[in-house]
């Protein structure tokens, strides 16, 4: 039978990231592992997510926590062994959740054996497998890129009298993606992860692949904020975002089509209206390039309802939607937002047109745990310190139980636990029936059951002040969302909500079924999902 693109499991599906350093220690090292992850997916499962995305478990020394590669086909002893990947996948799939690996092609470790080869001699091989430039005339770097991560982008290298480029750290050095050699070593890494039965990758940094065949100076930002992180001084007009990378992704969706029912994933930090271009020509490039401006938008309705809108009209025909709340990148969302605001966040998240990702423990309400100078691990924060781009507070351990080191660990963690995990875990949150992990369940049920909410169009409906509202329809079936972004109470009329109408849901989790009778109060930070009675479909 011919399946319609609407069964593209991926478009009806709910991706959840785990960070295995911080999921499950299981060998007491204070590290979480592979067998540990095993351990706790049925929780995963429990809650109705479809996917599980796992950041990097790749052999690694670790200097970016696995963002860094030494062996793209090998696990790290710190997670397990590929035996102990083998038996997750199974576990995974047996419980009906597939599998996404993490990709980092843009750059390998400096241990890698690639690159250890090509450091060795300019007439090596491998040479042309990373960026090797010559310095300026006085000496300096070749041009005035910066790494992310603080400082010059390029790494003189005594042995061969040339500079390697790298993005990130010193020890993250760029691949060469105008090289064929490369792009086939890492395409014949794909085949190996897919073949094994992984259901899909998301790509690091996929938008930075090309670089300007130039190597032109970036421009200078003239919108650079003192007090932001020093990269941001220049723009990255040459080093990302180049024409020539759409032919790289085409090349890995052919990859990854050849096997079936696989998803193309681009991690991809830019202005929407670029963003998009990364559906590919004919929406032959990522099938979700990560949309990720609920990230870094003001929370406001008015805010939040412009980016929806802007993006639903960007966004190329046909292609399918998506939408980020957090990842282990920027700081929770129960921080960014506030404690109540991350219900609103949560059902906002799960109503929207276009396939969701959860980040592991936001649907506990972890927040951004404060880090001491001691206890800093992220080499962001290391190399540029005290403003504020650390990364290991959104990284820490998850919150399971009440007992030492909440369920994560018989050691310490590598990352102290939040201090209230003795009482946000999952342990005491699945007992309370109006928790926030009670309101991510019931969010993700109704998602599951009610067509409108995974297929149906996004239909804004005008409303003012701290209030959001759009429409989820199929057909003639309709759900309504009714979104308060303040603190203080609000009232809807019925004609906006629609007369007869119930509550399906409240971010409360207080009065389903009520229904809609004249005006619809809400309460300060309170969001409701409104429509008819439940019916087949
Ligand atoms: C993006 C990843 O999400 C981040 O954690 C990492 O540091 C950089 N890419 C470099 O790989």
């Amino acid at each position: 039978m011919a399946s319609t693109q609407q069964d593209d499991w991926w478009r009806h599906g709910i991706f959840y990231q785990v960070y295995p350093r911080s999921f499950q220690d299981t060998d007491g090292d204070g590290v979480g592992d592979l067998r540990g992850i095993i351990q706790r997916l049925p929780y995963v499962a429990s809650l109705g997510v479809d996917a599980i995305w796992l950041s990097p478990i790749f052999t690694s020394p670790m200097a970016d926590f696995g963002y860094d590669v030494a062996d793209y086909t090998g696990i790290d002893p710190l997670f397990g062994t590929m035996d102990d990947f083998d038996a997750l996948l199974e576990a995974a799939h047996g419980l009906g959740l597939k599998v996404i690996l993490d990709l980092v092609p843009n750059h390998s470790s400096d241990a890698h054996p690639w690159f250890v080869e090509s450091r060795r001699s300019r007439d090596d091989p491998k040479r042309d497998w990373y960026i090797w430039r010559d310095g300026a005339a006085n000496g300096a770097p070749p041009n005035n890129w910066l790494s992310e991560f603080g400082g010059s982008a390029w790494e003189y290298d005594e042995t061969t009298g040339q500079y390697y480029y790298h993005a990130f750290l010193k020890e993250q050095p760029d691949l060469n993606w105008r090289n064929p050699a490369v792009r086939e070593a890492i395409y014949d890494v794909m085949r190996f992860w897919l073949t094994k039965g992984v259901d899909g990758f998301r790509v690091d940094v996929i938008w930075h692949l090309i670089k300007d065949l130039d190597f032109r100076d970036n421009p200078p930002n003239p919108h650079y904020v003192e007090g932001r992180p020093p990269h941001e001084k220049i723009l990255t007009q040459y080093s990302t975002d180049q024409p020539e990378v759409h032919e790289v992704i085409a090349e890995m969706r052919d990859i990854i089509d050849r096997y079936g029912g696989r998803v193309l994933i681009g991690e991809i930090y830019l202005p929407l209206q670029r963003l998009v271009a990364y559906y590919g020509n004919d929406l032959r490039g990522a099938q979700m390039p990560f949309n990720f401006a609920l990230l870094s938008t003001l929370w406001s309705a008015r805010s939040v309802e412009r980016l929806i809108g802007e993006y639903e009209a960007a966004l190329p025909p046909g292609a399918w939607p998506n939408w980020v709340l957090g990842n282990h990148d920027r700081p929770r969302v129960a921080s960014r937002v506030g404690r109540e605001q991350a219900r609103v966040a949560a059902m906002l998240l799960l109503t929207l047109r276009g396939t969701p990702t959860l980040y592991y423990g936001d649907e506990l309400g972890m927040v951004q745990v404060p880090i001491a100078p001691g206890q800093v691990r992220d080499p962001f924060e290391k190399n540029v310190p005290g403003i504020g781009v650390g990364r290991d507070g959104c990284r820490t351990p998850m919150q399971w139980d009440a007992t030492e080191h909440a369920g994560f660990s018989t050691a310490r963690p590598w990352l102290p636990l939040s201090i209230d995990s003795a009482h946000e875990n999952v342990v005491n949150l699945d007992a309370d029936t109006r928790s926030i992990l009670s309101l991510y369940r019931m969010l993700i049920a109704l998602r599951k059951k009610r067509t409108e909410l995974v297929l149906g169009t996004y239909e804004p409906i005008a409303a003012q002040s701290d209030l959001l509202l759009f429409c989820r329809r199929v057909d003639d079936k309709s759900i309504t969302i009714v979104l308060n972004f303040g603190a203080e109470p609000i009232s809807v009329t019925s004609s906006s909500v629609g007369f007869g109408r119930k509550i399906l849901l409240s971010t409360f989790l207080d009065r389903d079924g009520e229904l809609i009778d004249g005006a619809l109060d809400l309460r300060g930070h309170e969001g409701v999902i409104v429509g008819a009675d439940d019916h087949a479909g």
